[in-house]
């Protein structure tokens, strides 16, 4: 019998209506556009407005749109992850309050937070299930509402990030298509240069915790920065020396959008050309584990069948990691 390989059979995105730019941010913090496109790249950002939304309902719009344009009944779906950092409560996980509301019932369901690799090392878990022969049909789902642990008066993080999210559908491949290779890391060395600080078992939160705002991100933003470009540039060119891939015969990179200067250097170390790597960074800003998925639903119409893809990302923890994969299917 020939391998089985996870394939993504089918992505689809999700962002919020309302648009949070440059222009506005200036009269919110002291800031500028100027300086926010040139040290980041990002001009606004969706944000999800409204009494009693959370990222259960980003990724519900993401599932839905996922079902319907793959002609798939909830009722077919195996298993659900959901990676976030922004969960609608810290339990039960934000995937079983999707699967209530998309209807999918006879599947089981968990949540991972890797922070921003979060979605990379679902899709790595959620291939695993498919490639044991276990299951058929596993959504994968990256989303966040940013905008619930960013502080609007920090003009340190609030220019970074923003709400979004999107979901993969992984079916089993028999053809030599879909995910061929991954490698995480995690340091927990480096938690604290990249946290919120309170709300889990340690500092539970109180009066005390909301004054001192620690129920928000907090970040050394240039020690990140150091790591996080050593670190995804690191694990894609492993990918590539892994896997025999070239400049040439990479379709795409698909990097997490954390900063635009991270990412240049991410390029630069793989040699690929700026056409070959998806950006989006200039519309959504940092919206953690909505990024990967983000981008390959605007660039789905652009991938062919054969194309090869790595994907990459770095995060708070730290956390960080690559995957080849072989894309499955012709533009529809
Ligand atoms: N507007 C104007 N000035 C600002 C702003 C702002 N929005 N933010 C900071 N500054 C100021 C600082 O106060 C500082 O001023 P000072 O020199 O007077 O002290 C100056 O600009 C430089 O600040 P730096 O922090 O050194 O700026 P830097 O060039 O490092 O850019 C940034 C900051 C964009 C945050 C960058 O460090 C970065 O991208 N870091 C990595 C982010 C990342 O990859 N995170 C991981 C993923 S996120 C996750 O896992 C949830």
């Amino acid at each position: 019998m020939s391998k089985i390989t996870a394939a993504i059979t089918g992505i689809h995105g999700w962002v919020p209506e309302y648009v949070l730019t440059n222009a506005e941010l200036e009269t919110m913090v002291d800031t500028s556009d100027e300086w926010i496109i040139s040290r980041t790249g990002i001009k606004e950002r969706h944000i999800l407005k409204g009494k009693g939304l959370g990222s259960s309902d980003i990724a519900t719009e993401a599932v839905k749109g996922l079902l319907e344009k793959t002609g798939t009944s909830a009722g077919e779906i195996d298993l659900v992850i959901m990676a976030t950092v922004t969960p609608d409560q810290l339990f039960p996980a934000s995937a079983n309050i999707v699967s209530d509301k998309v209807g999918i019932k006879n599947a089981w369901s968990f949540d991972i937070n890797a922070a921003c690799s979060g979605f990379l090392f679902a899709l790595n878990t959620g291939a695993k299930f498919v490639e044991s022969g276990q299951y058929k049909k596993v959504i994968v789902i990256g989303a966040d509402k940013m905008s619930a642990i960013t502080d609007y008066t920090d003009r340190t993080t609030c220019v970074l990030f923003g709400d979004a999210g999107g979901a993969v559908l992984l079916e089993p491949n028999t053809e030599g298509y879909g995910i061929l290779d991954t490698k995480n890391y995690t340091d927990g060395s480096g938690r604290d240069y990249l946290y919120q600080k309170a709300g889990g078992s340690v500092l539970p939160p109180t009066h005390e915790t909301i004054d001192a705002k620690q129920h928000y991100i907090r970040q050394e933003g240039q020690s990140v920065f150091k790591f996080a470009v050593k670190g995804m540039a690191d694990v894609a060119a492993e990918m590539m020396e892994r896997n025999n891939l070239t400049s040439d015969n990479i379709a795409y990179l698909v990097p997490h959008q954390a900063n635009l200067r991270i990412i240049d250097a991410t390029a630069r170390r793989m040699g690929i050309d700026k056409s070959k790597v998806m950006i989006n960074i200039e519309r959504y800003g940092n919206t953690t584990n909505g990024t990967i998925p983000m981008c390959l639903h605007e660039w789905e119409h652009k991938l062919k069948k054969g194309d090869n893809l790595v994907l990459a990302a770095f995060g708070g923890g730290f956390t960080w990691g690559a995957l080849y994969l072989k894309w499955a299917y012709d533009p529809q």
